[in-house]
Formats: C-alpha cells, structure tokens, sequence
C-alpha cells in the first residue's frame, strides 16, 4: 500500500493583488470556514502553509484529481506562471523585517518509491523544498536521517517537530513544512493593566488575565452589514505585519460572522480600514484583548474534502501520474499550530502531530467567554493570511 503524508507544521497564509492571490485569500477563509464545522474546540490554523504544499503538488497531478485542484484553487493551465506568482508571493510575504519568521519545506521520500527524477527536482527548484531519499523499510534509521537533514535547519525547533519512527510505518512519502513567526506589538499592552476576568460555571472557575490598552490610536472599523467590528494591531516598527481582531457585535453569533466573511474578503476589510485612517485619522479605541496561549492539531482531510479535494484522499481514485509510476494517495494533512499572545507581542509555531495526541482529546470542561474574537495575522501588503484562529472559549477548573 502506497500512502503519503504530509505532516504540517508551523504554518502562515497569504495574499496578494492578482487574481491568483485573491484567491488564496478566499481559500484562506474557507478553510478556516470548513475546520470550524468540525470542531467544538477553538482551533488556529495556517492556511497559507496548506495551500502553498497543495500548489505544490496540484500540477504532479492529471484527469479528474486535477481537476478539482484547478477547481478547488482557480489554476491555470500554465505551470510556470503559477510558479512565477507563487514565489512573488512568498518573497513578499516572508520578509524577516519587523518580525522574526522562517518557513521551511521538507520532502522525505521511500528509496523504493518510483518517483519521476524530474518531479522531484520541480518541487526542489520551484517550491524550495529540501528533498532526501530515505529507506522507509528501516523506518527508524529513517526517522534519524530525517531529523539529522531537520536539525541542520534554522527553523527547526526542537523537541516539538520531531518526525517518529511510526511517521515513517506505511509511508513512502512525508511533505514536512514548518512556519515560525514572532514578533513584538508596535505598541505593547501595559503590564500593570492587565486584570483578571473570572467565569464561573456551576463549581467550577475559569480565569481570563485581559489585557488593555485605552484611547489606543489604531484602525478600526465596524461594519453595518457584517455586524462586527474589526480592530489593526500592527507588530514592529513598520506594521508590515498585523492582528486583525474581527469582534461581533454584542449579542451576534460568531459562526453567523464568519459566515458572512466568507462572502467579503480580507483584502477589501484592509483597504476599508486604512481608508478609513487617512480620512478621520487612526480611531481612539480601548483594546481589550485576553493574553492567551492556545496549540491546535487538526486533520485537515475532511475540511478540504468538503471543498472539493476527494480523489487525492482515495487509494483508487488519487492520481499522482505527472509524479511516480507508483500510485500513491495523501494519507493525512494534520497540521498543529501553537499561538502564545502576550503584552509583549505574538509568537506562532507547530509542532509535528502525533497521531495517538490528535486521538486524544484533553478532557477540560469549558465555558463560552463573554466576547469572543476572530484573531487573523496577515501580511500587509499582500493580505496574506498567516495565521486563522478563533478564542471563544475558556477551560474551567
Ligand atoms: C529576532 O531575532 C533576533 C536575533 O535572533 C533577536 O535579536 C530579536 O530580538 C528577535 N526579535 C523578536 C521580535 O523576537
Ligand atoms: C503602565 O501603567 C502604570 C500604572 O497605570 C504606569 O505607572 C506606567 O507608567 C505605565 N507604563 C508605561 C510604559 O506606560
Ligand atoms: C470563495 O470561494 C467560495 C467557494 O469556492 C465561493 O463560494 C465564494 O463565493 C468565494 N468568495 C469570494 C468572496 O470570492
């Protein structure tokens, strides 16, 4: 049996001017769209770091399976024009200006599999990826080379991504991305304003420490029609990167938000609200915002499945022909990502998934806070999505 995984980790999103990152931004959305359906605990995830492995695939793939990642991702036929916007974005995204961020691709791949020489050399030249041809039949040794070629690099962050043996049990292909982003507030929060919120639930207590910042000079906006108000907080001296907090109105469900974001788009909210600056001047509004660690692992299958990624999934129908004369299928996209918010500034990782973890669930009862909050970091010029999260619950104790 042939499988591939991909393990993502770290991821970040983003957008751009063309149509080709407009649509990134749409899928950007969406995505976060479809992984909320699924899930009653507040997830992050990085859609830019998902789409940028599935471009990178889409074109070793032919007939039907191709068809809907050209349907899924509006691809044109034309390979290298892709390649071209592709990296235009990613130059414009990933900028260690203001922030500290580092994306790596990885490809490690079964000695045994029948891949095409070329394919491989497509993925290294045009989507940067560090490729190593293993023997998956020895999964341990496998597993040490892997980390050997890892830990050469400067975004490996150790312990949290270390690939396993078992990674390596019925695999003969694991696409390893890591993402890594830390960077500090343009204007910190104020330490001594922050104070703790209390949730009571029957016997139970749980504890949000808020953190303010009042007549904050910033962008905002609040929209009539979406119901909602949207809140720029920049990172660094020049606020290439920023928070997009999305607050609905008091009293409108969340979901009911996001799904009306579904039909708006990002780009358009952040022009809107830098508009709106230039005119009236930044707005002078209190910040309220909970310091908050959150780590999300999510299996993305379904989630893309139900955008209209299928055959990729299935042993019979995935159709890799422009890749190996082997015929292999995706096993499984999980995807962990770790938000640490603070006074300070922001910090985003991953970590590699371990599957019996994902299986697992932590047992902690939680509560519904008062206010929850969209929390989007993006790119400004690009308005690429890096990070997607949700804070709409809190453990009680
Ligand atoms: C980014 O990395 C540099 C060098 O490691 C460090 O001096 C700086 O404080 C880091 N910046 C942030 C925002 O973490
Ligand atoms: C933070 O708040 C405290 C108490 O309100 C104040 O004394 C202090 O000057 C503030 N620090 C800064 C850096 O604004
Ligand atoms: C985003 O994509 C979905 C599905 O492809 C589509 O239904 C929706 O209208 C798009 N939204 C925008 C703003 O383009």
């Amino acid at each position: 049996m042939r499988v591939v995984i991909f393990l993502i980790l770290f991821i970040s999103a983003s957008f751009g001017d063309l149509d080709f990152n407009s649509q990134t931004r749409n899928f950007s959305v969406e995505l976060f769209y479809h992984t909320l359906q699924g899930s009653d605990r507040d997830v992050a995830i990085s859609p830019y770091t998902v789409w940028s492995l599935l471009i990178s695939m889409a074109y070793e793939t032919t007939g039907r399976t191709w068809e809907q990642f050209s349907k899924v991702f509006l691809l044109m036929e034309d390979r290298s024009k892709i390649v071209e916007e592709f990296r235009k974005l990613r130059t414009s995204v990933v900028v260690n200006k203001g922030a500290n961020i580092s994306l790596s691709n990885f490809l490690f791949y079964d000695e045994h599999l029948n891949v095409y020489s070329d394919s491989i050399r497509r993925l290294e030249n045009d989507f940067s990826f560090i490729a190593q041809r293993l023997n998956f039949e020895a999964p341990q040794l496998a597993a040490h080379g892997a980390s050997r070629t890892l830990h050469t690099h400067p975004a490996y962050l150790r312990p949290w991504m270390r690939l396993r043996t078992e990674d390596f049990v019925d695999a003969t292909m694991i696409m390893y991305n890591c993402l890594s982003f830390t960077a500090q507030w343009s204007k910190p929060f104020n330490v001594s304003n922050t104070s703790p919120e209390y949730y009571r639930n029957g016997n139970a207590i749980g504890r949000e420490n808020m953190m303010y910042m009042m007549n904050a000079r910033v962008q905002y906006w609040k929209s009539e029609s979406l119901h909602a108000s949207f809140t720029r907080l920049p990172f660094g001296d020049d606020g290439r990167y920023c928070m997009l907090l999305v607050r609905p109105d008091s009293g409108e469900d969340i979901g009911r938000v996001l799904e009306r974001l579904r039909e708006a788009s990002l780009w358009d909210i952040l022009n809107r609200m830098r508009g709106v600056a230039v005119v009236l001047g930044q707005g002078e509004v209190d910040v309220k915002l909970p310091r908050f660690a959150i780590t999300s692992k999510i299996i993305l299958n379904t989630p893309l499945f139900n955008m209209g990624l299928s055959d990729v999934f299935d042993p019979n129908f995935a159709d890799f022909n422009n890749f190996a004369e082997d015929k292999i299928y995706v096993g499984e996209i999980t995807q962990r990502v770790t938000v640490d918010i603070t006074e300070l500034g922001t910090t985003v990782r991953t970590t590699i998934p371990a599957v019996y973890e994902l299986e697992t669930p932590m047992p902690a009862k939680q509560t519904p806070v008062k206010e929850p909050f969209f929390f989007f970091i993006t790119e400004q010029s690009s308005a690429t999505v890096l990070f997607g999260g949700i804070y709409s619950k809190i453990n009680l104790y």
